[in-house]
């Protein structure tokens, strides 16, 4: 990979984690706990929202405008532990579905395991989620626009992806209780993923040390590597019926 796109790579997970980690410290900290929105919580949403929305849109590709800023074929390394996490047919809700791109990569990398997924995405970006159903027209009526920490969804779906930085810290677990609760059929899958760049410490816990330090039980990981450096980790929960 040549350093002008690693630099663009880590560039861009860098503004968005600070973005996120900057608003918290300044609005959040101190003014939540698990059972109330803080006061300054919408805010935090639009904000964050609006920052990734004008990076996104500013993209030349599918995959910029889905969040990834370096090389095709990276990409597709680091979204590969999602499908394979998808074992049958079914429906699929992708929270935080951007453009629709990791849908559409994903409808065709399973279908040639002969799996059938019927794409459902959610995005808190109406610009996004505009270019997801011109992306895939056939399922125009599958995308929702919505805050997954407080959206009503119309059904349950047999395989639900996040990741928990839609949220501030304080909220995760309640966050990941209410998809499990709310979002999935009795033999659903919650996939909880978390993306790293290559200048990401490594030292940082993965989201499954939170996740199990909520007392979440995780059926099996999913990763990706590039150049010996994990990048993707995908954990696997099941519905709790
Ligand atoms: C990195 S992109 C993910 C794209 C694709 N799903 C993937 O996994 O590569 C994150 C998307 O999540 C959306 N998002 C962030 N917070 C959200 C929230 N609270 N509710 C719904 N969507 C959210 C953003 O607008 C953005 O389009």
């Amino acid at each position: 990979m040549s350093k002008a796109v690693q630099n663009s790579t880590s560039g861009n997970f860098r503004f968005v984690r600070n973005v996120v980690r900057n608003y918290i410290s300044k609005n959040v900290e101190s003014e939540t706990n698990s059972n109330m929105l803080p006061k300054n919580i919408n805010k935090w949403f639009s904000e964050m929202s609006s920052k990734l929305e004008e990076s996104y849109l500013a993209g030349d590709t599918p995959w910029q405008q889905s969040g990834f800023f370096g090389p095709e074929e990276i990409w597709i390394k680091c979204r590969k532990p999602i499908e394979k996490c998808i074992v049958s047919s079914g429906t699929f809700l992708d929270i935080g579905c951007a453009n629709g791109y990791l849908l559409e990569c994903l409808i065709e990398w399973t279908r040639v395991r002969g799996i059938k997924i019927t794409p459902f995405g959610l995005d808190i970006s109406e610009k996004l989620i505009d270019l997801s159903k011109q992306r895939l027209p056939k399922y125009k009526y599958n995308f929702y626009v919505g805050n997954a920490f407080t959206w009503i969804s119309p059904q349950k779906y047999d395989y639900v992806r996040t990741e928990l930085v839609y949220v501030p810290e304080q909220l995760k677990k309640e966050y990941v209780d209410r998809l499990l609760k709310l979002f999935l059929t009795d033999k659903g899958k919650l996939l909880i993923a978390e993306y790293r760049s290559r200048r990401d410490i490594e030292y940082v816990p993965w989201i499954n040390t939170f996740l199990e330090n909520e007392g979440f039980r995780i059926d099996e990981c999913k990763s990706a590597f590039c150049e010996g450096k994990e990048l993707t980790r995908v954990c696997v929960i099941s519905s709790i019926r």
